[in-house]
């Protein structure tokens, strides 16, 4: 009790001098007019300081991943920041590797802008737009997923790469979440979502709550790296699980349009056979397609019978063992959660797929 008491005194002392700081931080402190100067000088801007650098991109029409809606837990924001200004926060050091913290990128969502500031940040991002669009049509595919189709009404028309990804902007909230484009680019006065529901999230709660055709909203995009390689035709390798199966079917869309003849194997992988969705549209495409297979597969299958499900069953990474010796002539895209991500890459990379030719989002 003796040595208990004055910790938990200090404590309580520490934190009452944080809240503090953070209040006179937001209510006293007065940068004035600072100057936000980008890629040397071919944008500058001249700001009220004390907010974060990505709120000024953001009121300024320059838009930055920003998945999380600033809580540093994406790690998608990243720039680098030139000036001198303060050391990298703790929220940003999980995101940053060696090279990054050593050429100051900075996670633009925790850096408040407080002196004239100059950064620098990809070219493309300038290419970002901010689109209009209408809820056009809400199509359920499983017990627990939606596709959401939105019809671009300013700018009318996008233009993205398959794999890339949109932001969805919650209406009052007005904060973001980052979804994989699931139509064709092919489509460009549409964009369809497929969103599965995170009990309790703020912003698939909307969607499936909330949401109806008709209603305005607003996306920004194109965003994102991960997207359809097309300088060969080597045959394909797709692995798709949890709610990561939109840019999967943005990407076999496409070439099913471009009556592609690459070989596709497109591997999607549900806990349940109520987790599996869009078979029969693949099942199409396969008639139609010169070379794809769509391979749907369960996890968790003691206890479901032969009627029930007719398809692979085992961990997807198992179900891919069981189809291939040698993948050295593949290219793979992957979409879903981190662990499936980990463990295919590395079973991937043993089937002989070259590291370098492993694309994925993973979330
Ligand atoms: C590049 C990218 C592309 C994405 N594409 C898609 C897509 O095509 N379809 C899709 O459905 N989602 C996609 N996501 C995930 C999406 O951005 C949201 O994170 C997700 O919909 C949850 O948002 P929310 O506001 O409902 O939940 P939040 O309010 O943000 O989260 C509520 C709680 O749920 C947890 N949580 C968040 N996401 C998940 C999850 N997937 N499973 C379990 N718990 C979770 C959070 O940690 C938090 O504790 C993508 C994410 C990224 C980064
Ligand atoms: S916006 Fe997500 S980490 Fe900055």
């Amino acid at each position: 009790m003796e040595i208990i008491t004055p910790i938990v005194v200090l404590s309580l002392i520490s934190l009452i001098l944080g809240i503090l700081i953070v209040l006179a931080d937001r209510f006293l402190a007065d940068y004035g007019e600072c100057k936000l100067i980008i890629n040397d000088g071919a944008r500058e801007y001249t700001v009220r300081g004390g907010s974060t650098i990505l709120s000024y991109l953001s009121s300024n029409k320059i838009f930055i991943p920003s998945a999380c809606g600033g809580k540093a837990t994406c790690g998608l924001c990243k720039g680098r920041v030139l000036s001198d200004v303060g050391p990298v926060l703790p929220t940003e050091r999980p995101f940053l590797d060696k090279e990054e913290f050593d050429n100051n990128t900075r996670l633009l969502c925790q850096v408040k802008v407080k002196k004239d500031t100059e950064i620098l940040i990809p070219e493309e991002f300038f290419l970002v737009k901010e689109f209009r669009t209408t809820v056009e049509a809400i199509t359920p595919l499983s017990h627990d997923t939606q596709m959401f189709r939105f019809k671009l009404e300013e700018p009318n028309e996008i233009l993205f790469k398959p794999g890339q990804f949109v932001q969805f902007r919650i209406p009052k909230a007005g904060e973001e979440r980052a979804y994989s484009i699931a139509s064709s680019p092919n489509e460009k006065n549409i964009v369809e979502l497929i969103v599965r529901l995170v009990p309790g999230g703020l912003c698939t709660t909307y969607m499936f709550n909330k949401l109806k055709v008709g209603d305005p909203i607003f996306l920004t995009g194109p965003y994102g790296d991960f997207y359809l390689r097309e300088e060969t035709d080597d045959p394909i390798i797709c692995v798709a699980g949890g709610s990561g199966s939109a840019p999967i079917r943005s990407i076999i869309n496409y070439l099913n349009e471009k009556k592609s003849e690459r070989t596709i194997r497109s591997f999607y992988g549900g806990r349940t056979p109520k987790d599996i969705y869009l078979t029969e549209y693949y099942e199409g495409l396969a008639k139609i397609l010169k070379d794809f297979k769509h391979i749907p597969a369960i996890s968790e299958y003691t206890n479901v019978d032969e009627k029930s499900w007719t398809g692979e069953r085992g961990l997807i990474t198992e179900v891919i063992a069981n189809h291939f010796e040698d993948l050295s002539e593949y290219e793979a895209y992957m979409c879903g959660p981190p662990i499936m991500i980990q463990k295919a890459t590395e079973l991937l990379i043993k089937l002989g797929i070259n590291k370098d030719r492993v694309f994925f989002d993973e979330f």
